[in-house]
């Protein structure tokens, strides 16, 4: 039972309640665990290269296989004595206030599909290859675990839908298509730029601008879902987002974010 590896703290969840499933592991194939050692081996030769430290170190301490789809449950059990994250299975997309209260109880909305061999590079929708492979080994690391969970809590707090919509920018540019500067080198560590070997590769390949990281230009950028991306945001540290979190939830509350 997923529950198990839930501490007593955990609060319970209202609006996400009816989007939470278990994830039936008994009925993945042959094929799929197939696709998913495909998608690793595809992705992981790269990201040994260009990837963050912090985003490899998780990828060993959540137990990540090369061959086996991952097991909820287990991960789930390594993540929770490390930062109190909980990778949790979900029916799809979940609406915002759903997905802002699963952010703010540290526990990740994490769909249970993989896509077919027919879509290796993209899927509209994210699938647990996107959400396991791409998001959750950051769940390890404990200042961007701090941020996530700030993420959630200030979002759940906030109605109006124009400062919402700034702060998925913010979103976007750092859990989905985050970079960060290490050495003399730009890293990885956004979930669309790890899961995807395009993305990835526009970037190494110096397709995309790269400006160090502005919470003002973050949110004023706005975001873009049909075409490879020609500017992101590079951090120095993961404090960075951290803090920027916190200056947005002040300007949120003085009502100028
Ligand atoms: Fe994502």
């Amino acid at each position: 039972m997923k529950t198990e590896v839930l501490s007593a703290a955990q609060p319970v969840l209202v609006a996400a309640a009816p989007y939470l499933i278990e994830q039936d592991y008994s009925a993945y194939t042959d094929e799929h665990h197939a696709v998913w050692a495909e998608l690793v081996r595809r992705v992981l030769p790269e990201l040994e290269k260009h990837a963050a430290q912090e985003y490899l170190d998780g990828f060993e301490i959540i137990g990540l296989q090369r061959d086996r789809l991952p097991k909820l449950v287990d991960v789930s059990a390594r993540l929770a004595p490390r930062t109190g994250w909980n990778s949790t299975a979900v029916s799809g997309f979940l609406p915002a206030p759903a997905f802002f209260e699963m952010l703010a109880a540290r526990r990740f909305p994490t769909t249970t599909w993989l896509r077919s061999r027919d879509s290796l590079e993209y899927t509209p929708q994210p699938d647990i290859f996107h959400d396991v492979f791409g998001h959750v080994p950051m769940h390890a690391h404990k200042v961007f675990a701090d941020f996530l969970e700030h993420y959630g809590r200030v979002c759940a707090s906030i109605e109006d839908a124009a400062v919402l919509e700034r702060l998925g920018r913010l979103f976007w540019y750092t859990v989905e298509f985050g970079l960060i500067r290490q050495g003399s080198e730009i890293k990885v560590y956004g979930s669309g730029l790890i899961s995807s070997h395009g993305e990835c590769k526009n970037v190494i390949d110096g397709h995309c601008a790269i400006h160090d990281f502005s919470l003002d230009e973050v949110l004023q950028t706005s975001v873009k879902v049909d075409e490879l991306h020609k500017l992101l945001f590079a951090v120095q540290s993961f404090d960075e987002i951290y803090d920027a979190m916190h200056e947005a939830e002040r300007r949120a509350k003085r009502g100028t974010l």
